[in-house]
């Protein structure tokens, strides 16, 4: 860990106090408060109190030594252990033990001549979009769920566009489940800005009914939201699944930026755009309009970067209500192996993990041709509010033939306090208290490369999948 700290020092012009010299707010805390808590700890996030000056910093000093310490601020960090990444908030026990000097040495300001200049931050954006869309306002309701919607909206690019990020910024956050983006051939006729969902029958409680099939296609609701007509889902949204999500909101995450791996995304002219849409009630009724920006690439890349999500083995993935089935009361449950076999060399640049209120953990490992098994990412304790895109600091080189494995853990244990019933079991399924179990890679590929050619997930027989020389 001390070689990440000492790079991330450098490369973020980190000054981290020697023992036995004073720390001070400006010259050590700030740099650390403004690359790791910033993003969330200003007006208008989702933080409760700014962290951007002295002032407002200092009355926090002792809870930011006790949070920190406990590695409960910032959320969501990973295994130190494992892997060095650029955003993934992890504090280095260097950090730690200066938040935690600076607290205990009366929290002094120091000199403004030591203060890094302030960080930049774009309103309510992460990234500086040169063009943005809008959704349509959308209604959720105050209670009872809300389906996942499609909504189609006209492509802002008349022409193929390459970009560097692209960041989904919901109206009200705390309402939004997830927001994912993909782009798919023109279709005469198409009807923008109208929300499409499947009409799924649940329980009171909102799970899904067994039994009752869950419909295939995606109806479509046209002026009025109770009205359900059908829309072959071919007709709206070709490519589906396959196509994957180029931008995805989940809560907490942050936007990617491509141009790090010195690549981009291409969104083709003639396409248009699809959002995938899912509001949770909360409680209250709100209206969200949510937009999305577009950071534009300078430059033609070399290199493109694709997002996609893994599933689990089984019949349907975490669909497959035989094995994808997690117990009333398991406190560890362990679901089917994500398991991918790389047809091509690769590198992998990005990982990111998707579970809902019963995710507990979830770790990456990579075997390579000659057995030798190596852990890229270990989450140990997953927070459905947390979820984080967790981006190389450097690629990580794929030889044709790698094979890559994710397991993940459930707990359906009255410990585990967003357990809404732990008496009952619990299946996948799209709302917060039923399930996922989906891991997401982003992989940097040649340009001239087809994605869908890359590599071949849940391959041939399980057992023999997995047989690792040793393992570390
Ligand atoms: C991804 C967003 C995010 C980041 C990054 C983040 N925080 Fe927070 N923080 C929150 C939210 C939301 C809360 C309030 C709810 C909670 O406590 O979980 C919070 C609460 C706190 C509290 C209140 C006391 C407590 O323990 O609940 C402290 C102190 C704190 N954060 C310190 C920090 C420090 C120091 C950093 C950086 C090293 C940081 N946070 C980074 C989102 C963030």
């Amino acid at each position: 860990m001390r070689a990440i700290g000492t790079a991330l020092c450098c490369l973020l012009g980190f000054s981290v106090a020697a023992s036995g010299e004073d720390v001070t707010f400006n010259k050590d805390v700030l740099p650390i408060l403004q690359a790791r808590c910033q993003s969330c700890h200003r007006p208008g996030e989702v933080a409760p109190m700014s962290l951007l000056s002295y002032d407002t910093a200092r009355p926090w000093a002792r809870a930011m030594k006790a949070a920190v310490i406990q590695r409960k601020m910032p959320p969501g960090g990973l295994d130190p252990q494992y892997g060095h990444f650029i955003d993934n908030y992890t504090l280095t026990q260097r950090e730690i033990d200066t938040i935690a000097k600076w607290a205990d040495s009366g929290a002094v300001e120091g000199d403004a001549k030591d203060a890094p200049p302030p960080v930049q931050w774009v309103d309510g954006w992460r990234t500086k979009p040169d063009v943005v869309i809008e959704a349509p306002a959308f209604a959720v309701p105050a209670k009872g769920w809300v389906e996942n919607i499609i909504l189609v909206l006209p492509n802002p690019f008349k022409k193929d566009t390459w970009v560097t990020s692209i960041e989904i910024r919901p109206g009200v956050t705390a309402a939004m489940h997830h927001a994912g983006i993909r782009f798919a051939p023109h279709i005469d006729g198409v009807k923008y800005g109208k929300f499409y969902w499947s009409d799924i029958k649940r329980d009171a409680a909102g799970v899904h009914i067994p039994g009752q099939p869950r419909p295939e296609r995606v109806t479509f609701c046209d002026d009025d939201p109770s009205k359900v007509c059908a829309a072959p889902e071919a007709n709206v949204i070709p490519d589906g699944a396959a196509a994957g999500f180029e931008g995805f909101y989940r809560p907490g995450g942050a936007p990617l930026d491509y141009a790090y791996y010195r690549s981009a995304y291409l969104i083709p002219a003639n396409t248009d755009v699809i959002l995938s849409l899912h509001w949770t009630p909360i409680g209250t009724a709100v209206t969200d309009v949510t937009k999305v920006g577009f950071v534009i690439a300078q430059q033609e890349p070399q290199r493109q970067l694709i997002m996609r999500s893994l599933a689990p083995r089984g019949n349907g993935g975490w669909s497959d209500r035989v094995r994808w089935r997690i117990p009333a009361g398991d406190p560890n449950w362990e679901a089917p192996p994500k398991d991918v076999i790389f047809d091509m060399d690769a590198e992998l640049a990005v990982m990111s993990i998707h579970m809902h209120e019963h995710g507990k953990d979830m770790k990456y490992m990579l075997m390579y041709p000659d057995g030798r098994v190596e852990t890229i990412l270990n989450q140990p304790r997953y927070d459905f509010n947390w979820q984080m895109t967790y981006n190389l600091e450097k690629t990580i080189k794929v030889p044709k033939g790698t094979k890559l494995r994710v397991m993940s853990h459930f707990d359906n244990s009255p410990s585990n306090k967003f357990a809404r019933d732990p008496d009952k079991d619990v299946f996948g399924g799209e709302q917060s208290w039923e399930e996922m179990d989906a891991p997401w890679i982003g992989l940097v590929l040649d340009r001239s490369v087809d994605p869908k050619t890359v590599y071949s997930e849940n391959p041939g027989d399980e057992a023999a999948f997995w047989s690792p020389a040793q393992s570390h």
